[in-house]
């Protein structure tokens, strides 16, 4: 038998191998591009610690009822599976909330594209009245009254503003980074095996990359009427970008139902069947979404496939 001191041995060989010269939080699943941090928020554990726990403290909202992780809940991605989270005083929105799994690559925010970063996306629902009913002066004042936040964030930023929220609620949505599935690993039963060859064939070139999603903004004919959301329309005023939403990434899919952007369809065997129908015909309609023709057991394979991400 070897001597306990030969495995701390090996055990620390093997941590001091996997420390990088990079800052903590850097470590990216194989295949995966590196994560890029706005020179004034570069992640610190003071600065991901303290947007952690602003992120689950109902403290954030007018009535001190919700925080961030009511409707983006650790079990399910970080989705959540009502079909419209309910805001404070259970005022309702009108989109289903996304998973925050890998936000950190996102080039813009919201289904629309409409917000340019993760610190600004923090403002959106602190007014939102359909989410916090708040404003961020008065929550900074709460912030600054509170027993330990003050120092928390003085520790983290050197002052305990507005900045230092914004910037801790992204530090730590920056870390929420997962690959490695059983598609990943190559661990695919022979029923998702087919399933993956009917998504490279149909559904790939959209939801592509390490994320399945090409981030771009596209109509996949959901409706002939896209009222009263009109998606990226909301944000240029061009008619041709009416119905686009951004293409979601499917990485835990099978843990975040319902589907699209507000929900409407409950199961992944109904948005399989949605686009084996190949949409109803909106104008903008994407022309890779059309009639597939696939049988019952395609439907099924991909559905299988589909749950293995
Ligand atoms: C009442 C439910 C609710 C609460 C509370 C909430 N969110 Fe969200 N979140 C949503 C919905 C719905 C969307 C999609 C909004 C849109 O596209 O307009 C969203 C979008 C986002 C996005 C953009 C994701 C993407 O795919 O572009 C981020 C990031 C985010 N929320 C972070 C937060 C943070 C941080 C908080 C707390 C400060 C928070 N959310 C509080 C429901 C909520
Ligand atoms: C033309 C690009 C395109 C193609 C092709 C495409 N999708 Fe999508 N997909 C999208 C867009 C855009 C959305 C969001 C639509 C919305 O919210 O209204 C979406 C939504 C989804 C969703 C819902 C995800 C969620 O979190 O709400 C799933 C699941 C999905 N697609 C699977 C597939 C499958 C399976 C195929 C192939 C049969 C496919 N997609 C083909 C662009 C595409």
């Amino acid at each position: 038998m070897r001597h306990p001191a030969f495995f701390l041995g090996l055990c620390l060989m093997v941590l001091t191998a996997c420390e990088s010269p990079e800052p903590p939080y850097s470590a990216v699943p194989p295949g995966f591009p590196q994560v890029l941090h706005p020179q004034d928020n570069a992640p610190t554990p003071e600065r991901v610690a303290l947007g952690e726990r602003l992120f689950f403290d109902p403290i954030l909202s007018f009535d001190s009822t919700l925080s961030c992780g009511s409707c983006h809940k650790p079990e399910f991605a970080f989705a959540d599976t009502a079909r419209i989270s309910p805001g404070i005083h259970g005022r309702l929105g009108f989109r289903n909330s996304p998973s925050l799994i890998n936000t950190a690559y996102q080039p813009d925010f919201m289904l629309d594209g409409g917000v340019p970063t993760l610190e600004m996306q923090v403002l959106a629902p602190i007014d939102a009245d359909f989410e916090f009913d708040f404003n961020t002066a008065e929550l900074v004042e709460r912030l600054q009254a509170h027993p330990e936040y003050p120092a928390l964030m003085q520790e983290a930023y050197g002052r305990d503003d507005a900045f230092a929220l914004t910037r801790a609620l992204a530090a730590f949505q920056r870390t929420l980074i997962e690959g490695g599935n059983r598609h990943e690993t190559g661990q695919l039963t022979p029923a998702e095996q087919r399933g993956e060859a009917l998504f490279e064939a149909h559904c790939g070139s959209c939801h592509s990359g390490f994320n399945y999603t090409n981030y771009q903004f596209l109509s996949v004919g959901l409706y002939t009427v896209y009222a009263p959301d009109s998606g990226r329309a909301g944000i240029t005023g061009k008619p041709g970008d009416s119905g686009k939403f951004r293409v979601p990434s499917l990485r835990n899919v099978a843990l975040t139902p319902p589907y699209m952007h507000d929900g409407s369809l409950r199961t992944l065997e109904e948005v399989v069947a949605f686009f084996n129908s190949g949409g109803v015909g909106h104008r903008n309609q994407d022309e890779r979404v059309k009639p597939l023709g696939l049988s019952a057991e395609d439907e099924a394979d991909l559905v299988a496939f589909l749950k293995a991400l």
